[in-house]
């Protein structure tokens, strides 16, 4: 019942050479959604090309004084459907935190977007046993209320994960995923949680994005660095369905 979704996170690399990968992309049968979320830059010029596009954060106001910042709302206007928030790269780069993330997600909501939420715990958090206590206080800090699948996917990102070529094991992937179910089926009810998309992200790759998309409450993942050429992101798709 739940589509799965392998959503592209170039974070800050691309051009708009990059135009020809999403046209090869674009060009494949898939049974599967694709999101590319590329820098804010490209998203005017990719869009209209056959795969929907995503921002990689958002203001939570609609416009204002906020040099440097994009609001949910331009993404819309740019071609976007949908945005990354709380991206672990955000929270440590800038500090952010639940509740701005939850800001975040609701601004994506009134602009019309769907908020992709991540959350994940730290190397130190896991070997402390602290993983479900963070990702259960992040889930409740980070997705605001009046959730619903067809405006909240949850990304679990273990922030070890990212970028290092490490994963979980196929049982801690599946612990997370079923605690994030449940939680959110006792906030938001049974209908709703079991509609709710969740991803995995950190080091999805050809060689492994098959046994991770057959694991339980696995709906697709969040792919950094193997989403930059469609080399590594197609067969990732043909994973997917
Ligand atoms: P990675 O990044 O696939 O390069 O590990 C995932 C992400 O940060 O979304």
């Amino acid at each position: 019942m739940r589509r799965r979704l392998v959503a592209g996170n170039w974070k800050m690399n691309g051009s708009m050479a990059s135009a020809a990968m999403v046209d090869e992309i674009a060009a494949l049968s898939r049974d599967c959604d694709v999101l590319i979320c590329p820098p804010f830059t490209l998203i005017a010029g990719l869009s209209g090309r056959g795969i929907p596009l995503g921002g990689q954060d958002c203001h939570t106001e609609a416009q204002g004084a906020h040099t440097g910042d994009i609001s949910a709302e331009m993404l819309r206007d740019a071609g976007a459907v949908a945005v990354i928030v709380g991206h672990s790269e955000r929270r440590t780069d800038h500090g952010e935190t639940d509740a701005l993330v939850a800001a975040k997600a609701l601004a994506a909501w009134r602009a019309g977007l769907l908020a992709i939420v991540c959350i994940g715990e730290t190397e130190a958090e896991r070997d402390a046993g602290r993983t479900l206590e963070v990702i259960g206080t992040q889930l409740a800090g980070s997705v605001p209320d009046g959730a619903t699948p067809a405006r909240l996917v949850v990304a679990y990102e273990p922030v070890w994960a990212i970028g290092t070529g490490r994963t979980p094991t196929s049982d801690q992937i599946v612990e997370v995923h079923g605690f994030i179910r449940r939680t959110l089926a006792e906030r938001f009810g049974k209908d709703a949680a079991e509609g709710i998309r969740l991803l995995y992200g950190g080091s999805v790759k050809p060689g492994n994005a098959a046994e991770i998309f057959a694991l339980a409450d696995v709906d697709g993942a969040l792919v950094g660095g193997a989403s930059l050429a469609a080399a590594d992101f197609a067969p990732i798709i043909a994973a997917a369905g």
